[in-house]
């Protein structure tokens, strides 16, 4: 439901025409397009809320590695880069989400990161809707922040208290487009979708990676990886969007069947098909009313009172159609607690 866009990684190159960034933008070297704006364009002809990677640090600039030099008591680098930048592509493109990064070097006094976000937060054109991560400080992420990243690929052991988002990338070797990347390095469809089930059971959002190619090519072993997603959640979608952490993340190591809710309606994905075609659930608790049914399955399934605590429920033979990907299918349950 939204998409970041790297508007500027860390060799500071920015996908839109900087005037604080001379030669080394978009507009002036490369496409000669404004890429930040033509993707956010097309994703609110859609209705997908747009982010913006942006990169506090950079690598290579004069200004910044003289700054650190400093021990970061000048801020030359951050006066006349990458808070102007900030601030311009927020006036110029509105975005929904800012994903900052590139913090870890320097502490907030030296970023200003404060004083933007309360300009973000106060008096931004964005300030009703905006949302921002973490990395705004060397010592920010996972403390401070709209919602948490902690590390790169962070998986919690237990429900976190705090909104988080998984950032994670399908080639497990690389954030960037490789060339000579090997099928054997990339996750497939099934790790792709369970890790989605097992980071909205914990209350996280999922941020996906691909890197494109230099002429701007999404290289179609990611696009058969997203659509193989995209057909997952078109079945499955009910169980994922706007649900809300259960009572229960997830129970069976074996089978591992991972909960999501809303409202009193409970799902439980399982990750494998079992052998016996019977799935047991132990932590619902069943009532006279209780039903079940398998997203994208017409009929209602039967299920039984498990001898110690729970249901045992006969799964059904799928056509093939009912099965996207395979990989995770949902239970619905209604009428449990
Ligand atoms: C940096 O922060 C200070 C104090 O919060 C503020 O007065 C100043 O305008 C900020 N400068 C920039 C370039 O954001
Ligand atoms: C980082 O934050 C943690 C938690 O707020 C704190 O305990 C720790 O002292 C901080 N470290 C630094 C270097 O500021
Ligand atoms: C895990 O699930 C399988 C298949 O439904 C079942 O046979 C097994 O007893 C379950 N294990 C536990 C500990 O519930």
């Amino acid at each position: 439901r939204y998409v970041v866009l790297t508007s500027k990684h860390h060799e500071g190159y920015t996908n839109w025409g900087s005037p604080v960034s001379w030669n080394w933008n978009s507009m002036d070297v490369g496409p000669h397009r404004d890429l930040v704006g033509e993707l956010g364009q097309a994703l609110r002809e859609r209705n997908i809320r747009y982010g913006l990677y942006h990169s506090l640090l950079e690598w290579f600039n004069p200004l910044y590695l003289d700054d650190k030099k400093n021990g970061f008591k000048t801020q030359n680098f951050v006066f006349l880069k990458t808070m102007p930048e900030l601030y311009d592509l927020v006036l110029r493109y509105k975005p929904d989400l800012i994903w900052s990064d590139g913090d870890w070097e320097a502490p907030d006094t030296y970023w200003n990161s404060t004083s933007f976000l309360a300009w973000l937060y106060n008096d931004s054109p964005v300030k009703d809707t905006v949302v921002v991560n973490d990395r705004w400080c060397n010592n920010c992420s996972c403390h401070h922040g709209g919602y948490y990243n902690c590390a790169d690929k962070y998986k919690p052991g237990t429900l976190p208290q705090h909104k988080w988002e998984m950032c994670t990338s399908i080639d497990r070797r690389s954030w960037g487009y490789r060339s000579n990347m090997q099928l054997n390095e990339l996750m497939d469809e099934s790790s792709i979708i369970s890790e989605l089930v097992q980071t909205v059971s914990f209350g996280g959002n999922y941020l996906l990676n691909v890197g494109p190619t230099k002429e701007g090519v999404i290289v179609p072993v990611f696009q058969e990886r997203l659509l193989s997603l995209g057909k997952w959640l078109g079945v499955n979608g009910e169980a994922i969007y706007a649900s809300k952490p259960w009572r229960v993340q997830m129970e069976n190591i074996t089978n591992s069947v991972w909960y999501t809710s809303k409202g009193s309606t409970v799902y439980a994905i399982f990750i494998t098909w079992p052998e016996e075609k019977v799935l047991k659930l132990s932590s619902p608790i069943p009532s006279s009313s209780t039903q079940v049914t398998m997203l994208g399955f017409s009929e209602m399934l039967k299920w039984e009172k498990a001898p110690d605590k729970g249901l045992l429920i006969p799964l059904p033979f799928l056509p093939p159609s009912v099965l996207p990907v395979q990989c995770c299918w949902t239970l619905k349950l209604e009428g449990v607690e």
